[in-house]
């Protein structure tokens, strides 16, 4: 009660019945700091002062709304929206345009009581409780009418609103739900995509231990058994979130003008669903980007930028990141000072347009009291304040430069969920984790190369001298012909271990590695074998060591070179190749058998971008420093960045213009530590 009076106890103030009509719209720049604020959570009168705190740290957005349900409709079908309408004019008085996230997070508490179907069951059967949030079910239809009206309610109100920009949905989506309906759908999902149980037993061979189908109603739940089970039913949750988001993108549509934008805000490298999929239906993708515990790692986080960039190939936002520091690690350790500085500008050189924080300012209570903000529970500026404020005058000093560039890379990674959920759920060496084998291409490629894409296999290639695709597990017949395409039109395709083992069905295909490659690669792979210990590796990058898993190949072509061979170990790889290239068309093949070490990997990462012509974007830096390109629209920017404590130079290739500092063109950069250039080619 007493909360609802805070938002209605201004409402006579004189200022405010005026504000739509003095009011012009306000206008997102081309790079934009935000965080997200939850008017919902304070007095009205004390809004004003928030978004002045906010305008004078050069913030320009807002995202609002997202959790707010039961503030938006305290009881069923009964609507409060004209608190963020005033919401919304108040920030566009102080500059700021606003994003609206849909409040589906975390339903309000009548409706989970009155309608207990919305709830989600646990994996042990329980329903989950009231008090936290995505406790909805992710099936239930019940719930999407419900979301279907709040998503319809809120764009009718604001779809003509010029200082509303954008939608949210949702936030952070993944949770799948383990009752009955669910498993129904599921069935129903499966009879879709197989026809008949026929087809399904095949594909799934379920003679083995007599597994066998004779009703869609025995199919059970994922995601334990049968492979092809389990990777329909990441397949079902993909499709479920797709419906689940469609429904209130559709929503939204009806109301919301093209020029208002749909996102969602994901989660890097999190796997619960397939993101190509339901990015394809967003005008934008966001994320959220949090180091969590430790240091900013810029490699480490870089191919999570990219990552999000390849969903759709465009231009991201990081729409969530830590002031400082979070609230659910072991340790919540604040980054140093100047290190979101240039966390921000590392996530804005990999193609970010926004650098929103989570959050402006904690609630008094609630599960989040102790996470990083930018003012105090008392309302005025925490040190992390000013950082931010230096980053809102940097982002008016240069985003007119750095706006509408984007990064452009000729080395690209392929990356697929088939593949990743197909390894992990039988790794055989409990220690190969994809998403690492993923770095160790990442790290020197990145480097060396000072440019990469992450993409799904199936994007069009054509651009790129080189494509690396470390465990592409399950390559399918349309995405074996697109590589060899790729290939044979002169491109430099090399794939890593455990490639092409399975088919769409995450069935074993019934020849060896690389499966539907085997033949264009000249060679196969004989064993795969999981190591308890490294195996040595050497040839012409040198000498190194395989770890965690080796292949051994056989040659079975003409023109098929050995590059790299294995030595004395158990037996079995003793003196086999290890590492294969061939020539196909006007471009070329290589498999690389074994998870090699960094070193080993760097020399590999050399060979590949020599043969296939690449060059750095810069040229050499100091290790510590990163080099990112953004170019677009006749413009040429790099914004370099020191990563560590210490002073850095940087020998510039030819003189360059620095943006951020201002003055002449120079040859030589000097960084201080964790400092930040933006360079005008
Ligand atoms: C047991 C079972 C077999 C098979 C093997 C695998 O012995 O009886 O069916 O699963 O393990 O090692
Ligand atoms: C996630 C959520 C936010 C907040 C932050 C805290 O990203 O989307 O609502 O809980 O974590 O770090």
């Amino acid at each position: 009660m007493q909360r609802r009076s805070f938002l209605t106890q201004s409402l006579s103030l004189p200022f405010l019945s005026a504000l739509p009509t003095l009011q012009a719209a306000a206008v997102t720049p081309p790079l934009v700091l935000g965080a997200a604020w939850y008017p919902e959570q304070w007095p009205e009168s004390r809004w004003d002062e928030d978004l002045k705190l906010m305008e004078q740290a050069g913030l320009r957005m807002v995202r609002v709304a997202e959790f707010a349900w039961s503030t938006l409709e305290p009881h069923e079908g009964q609507f409060e929206l004209d608190w963020l309408e005033r919401a919304v004019e108040m920030a566009a008085k102080r500059n700021l345009v606003t994003v609206i996230g849909t409040p589906t997070a975390a339903p309000p508490a009548w409706m989970t009581q009155k309608y207990p179907d919305t709830l989600l069951t646990e994996a042990d059967g329980r329903k989950a409780q009231h008090g936290n949030r995505a406790h909805f079910s992710f099936t239930s239809e019940k719930y999407r009418e419900f979301c279907a009206r709040i998503a319809g309610v809120m764009a009718k109100r604001f779809g003509g609103n010029q200082n509303v920009v954008g939608w949210q949905i949702d936030n952070e989506y993944g949770r799948t739900s383990n009752d009955d309906f669910t498993r129904a759908q599921f069935q129903e999902f499966l009879k879709k995509r197989y026809k008949t149980l026929n087809a399904l037993n095949e594909h799934w061979t379920t003679a083995y231990w007599s597994e066998a189908y004779t009703d869609w109603s025995q199919i059970p739940l994922g995601p334990s058994g049968n492979p092809g089970l389990f990777l329909e039913w990441k397949h079902f949750i993909s499709e479920t979130f797709r419906t689940y988001q469609h429904v209130q993108v559709e929503a939204i549509r009806a109301h919301a003008p093209k020029r208002q934008f749909i996102t969602s805000n994901y989660m890097g490298w999190y796997d619960s669903f397939d993101h190509y999929i339901l990015a394809e239906e967003l005008d934008l993708v966001s994320w959220d980007n949090y180091v969590g515990r430790g240091h900013l790692d810029a490699l480490k986080n870089g191919i999570v930028h990219d990552l999000t960039r390849g969903l759709k190939r465009k231009n991201f936002w990081l729409i969530e990141t830590q002031p400082g520091f979070v609230n659910w690690q072991e340790v919540n350790n604040a980054l140093d000072k100047g290190e979101a500085r240039a966390m921000a500008w590392h996530a804005v050189g990999h193609g970010a347009d926004c650098i929103s924080y989570w959050q402006w300012r904690s609630a008094l209570n609630g599960q989040e009291q102790y996470h990083g903000t930018l003012v105090g529970a008392d309302g005025t500026p925490v040190p992390m304040y000013d950082e931010a404020a230096q980053l809102g005058r940097d982002f008016a000093k240069v985003g007119g430069a750095v706006g509408g560039t984007e990064p452009v890379s000729e080395v690209a990674m392929l990356h697929s969920y088939d593949s990743r959920w197909a390894v992990n759920f039988q790794r055989h060496n409990r220690n190969f984790d994809p998403v690492a084998l993923l770095g160790s291409y990442y790290r020197p490629l990145r480097r060396q190369a000072q440019q990469m894409d992450v993409i799904h296999p199936m994007a069009p290639l054509g651009g790129y001298k080189l494509v690396v695709a470390p465990a592409l597990n399950v390559l399918t017949e349309p995405m074996a012909k697109h590589l060899e395409e790729y290939v044979r039109q002169g491109g430099h395709l090399v794939l890593g271990p455990r490639s092409g083992m399975k088919d769409e069905f995450n069935s074993l295909w019934p020849m060896r590695q690389p499966g539907p490659l085997a033949d264009v690669l000249g060679a196969r792979v004989e064993q795969w074998y999981a190591l308890d210990e490294d195996v040595p590796v050497s040839g012409p990058w040198g000498q190194g060591k395989a770890t965690l898993w080796a292949e051994q190949l056989k040659t079975r072509a003409q023109g098929v070179e050995v590059l790299m061979k294995y030595g004395a170990s158990n037996g079995w790889l003793d003196d086999q190749p290890a590492v294969v290239s061939r020539v196909v068309g006007k471009g070329r093949i290589t498999y690389i058998a074994a998870f090699l070490d960094d070193a080993l990997m760097a020399k590999a990462a050399e060979w590949m971008l020599r043969l296939s012509g690449v060059k750095p974007a810069l040229g050499p830096v100091p290790d510590v420093v990163e080099v990112c390109r953004r170019t677009g629209g006749g413009k040429d920017v790099f914004i370099v960045i020191n990563h560590s404590k210490a002073a850095q130079k940087v020998v510039l290739p030819r003189a360059m213009r620095p943006l951020l500092a201002g003055g002449a063109a120079v040859s030589l950069l000097n960084l201080p530590p964790r400092g930040v250039e933006v360079l005008s080619v």
